[in-house]
């Protein structure tokens, strides 16, 4: 029997590549996609090694340009990939007052974040639900719940993730077509995202508060083939989501203000 294909999205660093550790342990032939060419290579290359019955094919895209997403699904189209597994999980942060932040960053982030994300899931959803079966996991955030200032447009796209894949989870079921729908939200993960000095401000976080992302990839690769509308990782980071609606959006929006300004460099 041949293997199940999985497609990782922002697959060459740090929960992407989690991702990927978990997937060819269990089997799944690969498809990395980032832009880093040259990573990518380097992760398929060590991949195959460790795991000698799977196949990594790696394509190299820059999800905030137009029509990447197509390209994407055509690329695998034509090299004969049928995808069983996609995982829309590159992203981006900025960190900063809205107003001094450049726009052409923060617009480049809501495409990656959002339009990449929700294009990559209509094109491979239509094609797994023709094989009346596949599961997608679409990256959100435990900022997704909350209003946050001074990381808004970030925790606004999470919102529009997590929205999103909560609905076409209950659309998907009621289609009965075999595919489902996740959105992982994890808290703060140690990745390079915490200290990217090309996203604006720098967050200071406790290392108590920090989750691992091998730790976030395997919750979610559980929750997602477990068909699992939602996952948020991590006691703590669920505890946290509970308690948000317990309090009015502004209620919190101040609260996460005050603590962004006070710990953001
Ligand atoms: N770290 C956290 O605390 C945290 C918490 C909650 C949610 N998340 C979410 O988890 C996801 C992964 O984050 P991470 O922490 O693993 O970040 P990361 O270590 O910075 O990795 C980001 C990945 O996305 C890829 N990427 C960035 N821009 C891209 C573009 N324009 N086109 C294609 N790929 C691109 C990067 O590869 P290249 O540079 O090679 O393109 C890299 O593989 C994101 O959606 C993030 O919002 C993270």
């Amino acid at each position: 029997m041949s293997n199940k294909t999985a497609l990782v999205t922002g697959a060459s660093d740090g929960i992407g590549l989690e991702f990927c550790n978990i997937l060819a342990a269990k089997g799944y032939d690969l498809i990395l996609v980032a832009r880093r060419k040259s990573k990518l290579n380097e992760v398929a290359e060590s991949l195959s090694k460790q795991h000698k019955n799977i196949s990594c094919t790696v394509i190299s895209s820059d999800l905030s340009k137009p029509q990447a997403a197509q390209e994407l699904f055509a690329a695998t189209v034509e090299k004969d990939l049928q995808v069983d597994l996609l995982i829309n999980n590159a992203g981006l942060l900025q960190n900063g007052y809205f107003t001094d932040l450049d726009l052409i960053t923060q617009e480049n982030m809501i495409t990656v974040n959002m339009l990449a994300l929700t294009s990559l899931t209509h094109l491979f959803a239509n094609d797994m639900a023709t094989r009346a079966g596949g599961h997608i996991l679409n990256m959100a955030s435990l900022a997704a719940w909350i209003p946050i200032p001074n990381q808004n447009v970030y925790a606004a796209t999470k919102a529009y993730v997590l929205s999103f894949s909560q609905a076409l989870h209950n659309e998907l079921k009621a289609a009965g077509n075999g595919v489902s729908v996740t959105a992982l939200c994890p808290g703060y993960t140690d990745t390079k995202m915490m200290d990217n000095p090309n996203q604006g401000a720098k967050l200071s976080i406790p290392d108590a508060m920090l989750q691992s992302a091998q730790e976030v990839a395997e919750q979610g690769i559980a929750a997602c083939l477990a068909g699992k509308p939602t996952m948020v990782t991590g006691f703590a980071n669920r505890v946290s989501a509970a308690i948000s609606h317990l309090f009015p959006k502004m209620t919190l929006a101040n609260i996460a203000g005050g603590y962004y300004r006070k710990n953001l460099d």
